[in-house]
């Protein structure tokens, strides 16, 4: 288990005091992926590397198996982060170095004799899919050659951590697929504990179990990926749902709303599970006789469960859709009344328009 306590980290600028990681709590379990998202300049990186002490925080502790990190001496800390596995953005290879030699380095520098190397590069270029790559050198590979000899170097000593500091961002979507189911088979298969640090919320909703969101050096909301994508609180949190699932009602049906005599209300369902795929539109004609216009809808899948949001303009008497509203509300999807003056005003149209 990775906790991190009240950590604190300032560095000092040309401008002044810089507050990087103000107060930030945190507790990763064994065996989980484990999600850091944020902005540029949030905090993320010096948070993971707080969790191997690349940066020692000003403040707080940071437990990793209830060993407090900060009280060991050098030679332990040299061990314990042997254990702590890390895999970077711009790969950090050598390359001077063959594909082989790099993924032998880290065992070399721990002193692991050399037949030992041998069988361990074998074997972890094999899961790496790169056995016919030993003895060629990483300029002629490409970003997600590259990639996957980093996270088998990050795998030489046996990690029980491994820390990705944007392992995709240098990535295209196919490659950057590719990479994460990679970096699932390595939680699976060896039970690492994963800490994927991105700005990018595919990563989050593919891999991850749980994800922090930062901003501005602190964590402003964190839980289950997909609870955070069905109901998340802070406006930062929401920017980045909306990347993958843009629930804002296009401009151009805005007019069905200006134009509709009779009484409406717009509704935002969000269902988790196989029933958000359940004929709920028919339901509602069906048993209340309400008419309904769909504004947006999305099924996506986050961390293999199904998420569908579904925003409507139903139509009818107010008590019928009160009624309505509650009963889809007791047993089907989360129902949520919009206003649909924000609604104009959230697509640039003003509410007197
Ligand atoms: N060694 C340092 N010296 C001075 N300032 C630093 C140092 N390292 C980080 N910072 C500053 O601390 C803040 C947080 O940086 P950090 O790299 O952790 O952000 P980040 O969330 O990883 O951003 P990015 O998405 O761009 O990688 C930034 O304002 C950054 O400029
Ligand atoms: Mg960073």
């Amino acid at each position: 288990m990775i906790e991190l306590r009240h950590i604190t980290k300032r560095f000092t600028t040309s401008h002044g005091e810089l507050h990087a990681l103000d107060d930030v709590s945190l507790t990763i379990n064994d065996g989980e992926i484990y999600g850091i998202i944020g902005s540029s300049g949030a905090g993320k990186s010096t948070l993971l590397r707080c969790i191997n002490l690349l940066e020692r925080p000003d403040d707080g502790a940071v437990l990793v198996d209830d060993v407090d990190m900060l009280s060991l001496r050098r030679g332990a800390l040299a061990g314990k982060r042997r254990r702590i596995g890390m895999v970077f953005q711009q790969f950090n290879l050598l390359d001077g170095k063959t594909v082989y030699d790099n993924v032998a380095l880290p065992m070399r520098l721990a002193g692991v004799p050399d037949h030992q190397i041998r069988e361990r590069v074998e074997t972890l270029l094999g899961f790496v899919e790169l056995s016919d790559k030993a003895n060629t050198y990483p300029p002629r590979l490409s970003g997600g050659q590259k990639q996957r000899v980093g996270i088998a170097r990050a795998l030489a000593n046996n990690p029980q951590i491994l820390l990705c500091d944007e392992a995709t961002s240098a990535l295209d979507p196919e490659t950057t697929e590719s990479i994460l189911n990679l970096l699932q088979r390595v939680n699976r298969e060896f039970g690492i504990t994963i800490v994927i640090v991105t700005h990018e919320m595919q990563v989050i909703a593919k891999v991850c179990e749980r994800v922090a969101v930062m901003s501005l050096g602190k964590i402003v909301e964190e839980g289950r990926v997909l609870d955070v994508f069905a109901y998340p609180k802070e406006p930062i949190t929401r920017r980045f749902v909306r990347t993958i699932i843009d629930d804002r009602v296009p401009a151009p049906l805005m007019p069905l709303l200006k134009q509709e005599r009779g009484h409406q209300e717009v509704w935002r369902l969000t269902s988790v599970g196989t029933s958000a795929s359940d004929p709920i539109l028919s339901d509602l004609a069906r048993e209340f006789g309400i008419a309904t216009r769909v504004l947006y809808a999305a099924i996506t899948e986050i961390h293999g469960e199904v998420l569908g949001v579904l925003i409507v303009q139903a139509i009818g008497e107010p008590a019928v859709l009160e009624r309505a509203r509650r009963s889809v509300g007791e047993d089907g999807p989360h129902i949520e009344l919009q206003d649909i003056d924000q609604l104009r005003q959230a697509i640039g149209e003003g509410v007197a328009a």
